[in-house]
């Protein structure tokens, strides 16, 4: 079994600022920050305006940010037939991949050519598509993306039925003998960030709880130091 997603730093949790939320006029400034801020991964987000009603960027500035980015790019596609433009985001320098399962008509065969070319392949799944849909594929997933809101715009508020559906993931995953780690994306902050690592994520997602911040870098060590004080305390509990 090749190894899973990059792997995690200090206490197990992977930190992923969403760019979304960040000045599109001053990307540089801003992934440098969350980079100053220990960001594990740069999580970008691909719209088309026909998956979801909104539309952001394509390769050419996935390029642009693998330029200036030192940590690996987490490329999360909300478009149609994403197999369309794979191989274009691997080129642009994706390291990790993801791709919904509501819009990929071929998902086992996508996923594997996104392994072909040496990324992590991830399959995405909207709050109300269940675990169950991973069954079939989840021996093949470098890991799973948890859609915690309903894709299309960064700030919406936590989707509190997202934390039954991380232990469900957990369990399809587990049966299938995986150890690919789950990603949690949408309305992720400090205060939930407990929650949801306790439910089985590992890695977080997070837009406007850190570029909305005054200081993304102290935003981006906060939101891991809340997971941390949550693997602190469960420890003292135990
Ligand atoms: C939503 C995107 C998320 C979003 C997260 O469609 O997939 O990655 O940017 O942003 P917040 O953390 O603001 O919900
Ligand atoms: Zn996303």
């Amino acid at each position: 079994m090749t190894d899973r997603a990059p792997g995690p730093r200090g206490n197990g949790v992977q930190i992923a600022p969403s760019i979304l939320s960040a000045d599109f006029a001053e990307l540089g400034r801003d992934i440098a920050a969350v980079e100053r801020g220990g960001a594990d991964l740069i999580h970008i987000d691909v719209m088309d305006g026909h998956f979801v009603p909104n539309i952001t960027i394509g390769p050419a500035v996935v390029r642009a940010i693998k330029r200036v980015a030192t940590r690996p790019l987490d490329v999360h596609l909300m478009i149609e037939q994403p197999e369309r433009y794979v191989d274009d985001f691997l080129t642009a320098g994706a390291s990790m991949l993801s791709v919904h399962v509501e819009a990929c008509r071929h998902l086992h065969r996508t996923i594997a050519h996104i392994r072909s070319r040496g990324a992590k392949a991830g399959a995405v799944i909207n709050p109300s598509t269940p675990a169950a849909a991973l069954e079939a594929i989840a021996a093949d997933l470098d890991f799973v993306l948890v859609m915690s809101v309903n894709p299309g715009f960064g700030g919406q508020e936590f989707i509190p039925q997202s934390l039954d559906k991380l232990r469900r993931v957990r369990d399809v995953l587990d049966r299938a003998g995986s150890h690919a780690p789950i990603e949690i994306d949408g309305g992720i902050d400090a205060r939930n960030a407990p929650a949801v690592v306790a439910a089985g994520a590992s890695i977080l997602v997070a837009g406007h709880a850190i570029f909305s911040a005054a200081d993304p870098a102290a935003a981006t060590r906060a939101l891991r130091a809340a997971c941390t004080a949550t693997a602190t305390h469960d420890r003292h509990q135990s």
